[in-house]
């Protein structure tokens, strides 16, 4: 598979009567960042859902070449309501690392300490986690995923509802783990710096591969130059 980590071939996938891809192409290299961007309803969490496998392509092909992805789902989606504190949920990503004895080893306990701490987290570590806040929830998410140390990271908005300082604080920490991470962002505020981001895949009736300079600064506002040229919303 050269030195895509990832490869759609004609993909098309239909909720019902809804066509979200027709015939769609992607390469993914490793260790590359990209961000993954469009309007809403485009179809951005659906690839990566797909990508998880909890999508079923309706046909086409989807080649990964690693088992071990990490997934932050979008906040918004996600059921906090069991009982488990914030401590316990971040050492579920060393789930499929546990001991015979069933117990989590200290270097994982260790790794969700500085996470939490990392994410600013510390003041709820024991707390369950249905009285964290959106922007807490994030965090939290991301946390849980990076504590597996994927070598691939799929992130579906992860910072939404976080404030400039916070968000910018997520993007510097994934450029960290860039060297051993492939890392494909889902975002409606791409950050101000790009030098770090490799492509930019923009989702919008297609499935477009742009060079991050390609993106015009009026991104937020639904413009971008496109390979065809300038596209309005
Ligand atoms: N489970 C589902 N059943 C039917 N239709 C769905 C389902 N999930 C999503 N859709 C529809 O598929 C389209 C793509 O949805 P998707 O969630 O992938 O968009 P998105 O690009 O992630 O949007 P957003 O920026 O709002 O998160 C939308 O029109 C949505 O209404
Ligand atoms: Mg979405």
């Amino acid at each position: 598979m050269n030195n895509n980590i990832i490869e759609l071939s004609d993909l098309s996938f239909s909720y019902g009567e809804n066509q979200i891809f027709n015939k769609s192409n992607l390469s993914i290299k490793k260790n590359s960042f990209s961000l993954i961007c469009g309007p809403n309803g485009a179809g951005k969490t659906t690839l990566l859902k797909l990508m998880m496998g909890l999508l079923k392509a309706d046909c086409g092909t989807i080649n990964i070449n690693q088992e071990d992805i990490g997934y932050v789902p979008q906040a918004l989606n996600f059921d906090k309501e069991f009982p488990i504190s914030v401590f316990e949920f971040v050492l579920l990503g060393a789930l499929d690392k546990l001991s015979w004895l069933g117990r989590y080893s200290k270097k994982d306990k260790r790794e969700a300490d500085k996470l939490i701490h990392k994410m600013g987290l510390c003041h709820k570590k024991y707390k369950p986690i249905y009285t964290l806040s959106l922007g807490q929830l994030q965090r939290l998410l991301i946390a849980n995923a990076l504590l597996k140390q994927p070598s691939i990271l799929l992130l579906d908005e992860p910072t939404a509802s976080l404030d400039k300082e916070s968000a910018t604080q997520i993007f510097q920490q994934l450029i960290e783990i860039k060297k051993n991470t492939t890392i494909l962002l889902i975002t409606h505020q791409p950050p101000e710096d790009l030098s770090a981001i490799d492509r930019v895949i923009y989702i919008h009736k297609e499935i477009q591969d742009l060079d991050a300079e390609e993106i015009c600064r009026h991104y937020p506002l639904g413009l971008s130059h496109g390979k065809g040229g300038v596209d309005h919303d």
